[in-house]
């Protein structure tokens, strides 16, 4: 059986006193809690070290919130696929939207990546959705399925196992308004009906998350979703009492 897919991406807040705290609490608090749940924390680079130090012994994963095109070489700033290994990260989020906005990264540059992650056994969580503009012109599916779609024509169907498809729409990313769950729901079915004209199996079992403004009042309403596989919550995993009880909440929904 799939277990649900819970994943906290951090991006760029936290310091040294919030992540011993948060992992301390954690590990106070999270009895049970995993029962059908996989979770992944992706804190800022930097303490992803610490992270993986302070819970080895855990039962919760590493994810990396990006990686670069390079290995290694000549390129200030950049982080690369190996030294996320070494750090014991096992996750990484491609393309997500404000990558896509704020440093204009797009389909080919996620691509690129997907390709290094897979050849280095990493996770990719590849973040797909449309704008309220595209929304309004109701181009959702068809920016959606054009997001995964190159994926598959370079590198054919059989690269999306062990693959993880997080669906955010941008509209609802840090607004506090997150999308209704039947429409989520309907886009979810459509990325899994295109990729299993491909390969059936595949389309069964990947892992489809929804993000964009999840909180622990709607977290269940969406996992109850037939399609909606995990959750991809940016601002309620900063709040530990907040992301544990959505863990609890959605633990046992799909038995
Ligand atoms: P949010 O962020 O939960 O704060 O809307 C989600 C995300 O960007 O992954």
């Amino acid at each position: 059986m799939k277990k649900i897919l819970i994943v906290g991406n951090w991006k760029l807040n936290g310091n040294k006193k919030f992540l011993i705290n948060f992992i301390n609490n954690f590990k106070k608090k999270k009895k049970n809690i995993y029962k059908n749940c996989n979770i992944v924390i992706t804190p800022p680079s930097l303490y992803l070290d610490a992270f993986n130090y302070l819970t080895l012994n855990e039962n919760i994963n590493l994810g990396a919130q990006n990686v670069d095109v390079n290995v290694f070489g000549s390129f200030t700033g950049d982080l690369s696929v190996k030294m996320l290994k070494d750090v014991g990260v096992k996750y990484v989020i491609l393309g997500h939207s404000e990558r896509r906005i704020n440093y204009y990264e797009n389909n080919f540059t996620v691509l690129k990546k997907f390709i290094l992650l897979k050849k280095y056994n990493l996770i990719p969580i590849i973040c797909i959705g449309e704008n309220y503009d595209e929304k309004k012109k109701k181009l959702t599916n068809k920016i959606c399925i054009n997001q995964i779609k190159i994926i598959i024509k370079k590198l054919g169907i059989k690269s999306l196992n062990n693959t993880v498809i997080a669906y955010e729409p941008i509209w609802a990313i840090g607004t506090g308004k997150s999308a209704k769950p039947e429409y989520v729901q309907n886009v979810h079915s459509k990325i899994r009906s295109y990729i299993s004209k491909y390969d059936k199996l595949i389309s069964k079992n990947i892992i489809i998350q929804y993000g964009g403004s999840v909180n622990e009042k709607n977290a269940k309403s969406f996992i109850l979703q037939h399609d909606i596989d995990g959750l991809l919550i940016g601002n309620s995993s900063l709040k530990l009492n907040s992301f544990i009880k959505i863990i609890k909440e959605v633990s046992n929904l799909k038995n």
